[in-house]
């Protein structure tokens, strides 16, 4: 198979149990070099389950820490092994790092709780999340085949997903926030329904106290659609992502997944969904 630039791509990669979580080579293959990595305390982790809003967030902390700089955007999240992330950023002499990892809470390597670093994790609602996994998967070479969508939710049920299970991550994260005063648990329907407000307790958990002024450049810059024409953000340019199939800044919203669920797919989903969330506090404000 090749790309739009006739280059040759990789076969897709396969699943595989890693620490009992699901996960392809791209991610473990420098795995020793990512548990030993040495985070620094003024480090600054976004956290995300996959497709739950990291570019957004990221970006946004790019804007309020490097507004004049402009520094290496659209960074991979750190455990991927291409190019080796943990070389790039143990040479990395601005400061703050802002580190992207979708791993789950259990898989963090010690040193960013050692630090006692930053961390913003994004949640976002399962249906949605899964819809947008879905067609990221269908465009995107370096992810295992998602096969139809009906396989898919199954699939997304069932765990059996790079970087493992929706559920897991989610409560896994919101469990260690409500020991861990340095997490800010975001919610990406909150991000769409008051990018401001926000904003404001993202400012406030990290100590910035940017002007009027700049806060409206900020906002201004990362709305959806501003973002979808900017190649800083919109991936364009990944050699791996057919985006004939589906742009990467693909409709930003809240649900969507009411365009692909049909109804009865919703009912077992959200009776799978009480069994496995009926242990936790964490409450999402869409769906069920
Ligand atoms: P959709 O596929 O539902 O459109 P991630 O960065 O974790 O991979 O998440 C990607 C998802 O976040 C995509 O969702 C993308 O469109 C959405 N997204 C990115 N930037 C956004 C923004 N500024 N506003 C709303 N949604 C955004």
């Amino acid at each position: 198979m090749k790309n739009k630039k006739n280059m040759e791509l990789p076969p897709r990669p396969k699943l595989f149990d890693f620490h009992g979580v699901s996960m392809t080579n791209y991610f473990t293959d420098n795995w020793d070099n990512v548990q030993n990595f040495q985070a620094r305390p003024d480090d600054i982790l976004i956290a995300t389950y996959p497709k739950a809003g990291t570019t957004w967030v990221s970006y946004i902390l790019d804007l309020l820490y490097f507004v004049q700089t402009a520094p290496e955007r659209q960074r991979p999240i750190f455990e991927k092994n291409l190019p080796n992330r943990v070389e790039v950023l143990d040479n990395l002499t601005t400061s703050p790092r802002l580190i992207k990892t979708h791993l789950p809470v259990q898989l963090l390597p010690k040193s960013f709780w050692e630090q006692n670093c930053r961390i913003v994790y994004v949640a976002r609602n399962a249906k949605d999340n899964a819809v947008s996994y879905f067609h990221f998967d269908r465009m995107n070479q370096a992810e295992p085949e998602p096969g139809d969508w009906n396989n898919y939710l199954q699939r997304f049920m069932d765990g059996k997903m790079v970087f493992g299970s929706w559920y897991d991550h989610v409560t896994g994260w919101w469990e260690k926030k409500q020991t861990h005063s340095k997490i800010l648990y975001l919610f990406y329907e909150d991000m769409v329904e008051d990018t401001g407000r926000e904003l404001d307790r993202l400012c406030s958990f990290l100590g910035l106290s940017p002007s009027a002024e700049e806060k409206e450049m900020v906002k201004g810059g990362v709305q959806f659609d501003i973002m979808k024409k900017n190649s800083m953000a919109n991936y364009s340019t990944n050699p791996v992502m057919d985006f004939k199939i589906s742009p990467f800044m693909r409709k930003g919203k809240v649900g969507d997944w009411k365009n692909h669920f049909t109804v009865a797919q919703s009912e077992q989903f959200d009776e799978d969904y009480k069994k496995k969330m009926e242990n936790t506090q964490l409450r999402f404000r869409t769906t069920i």
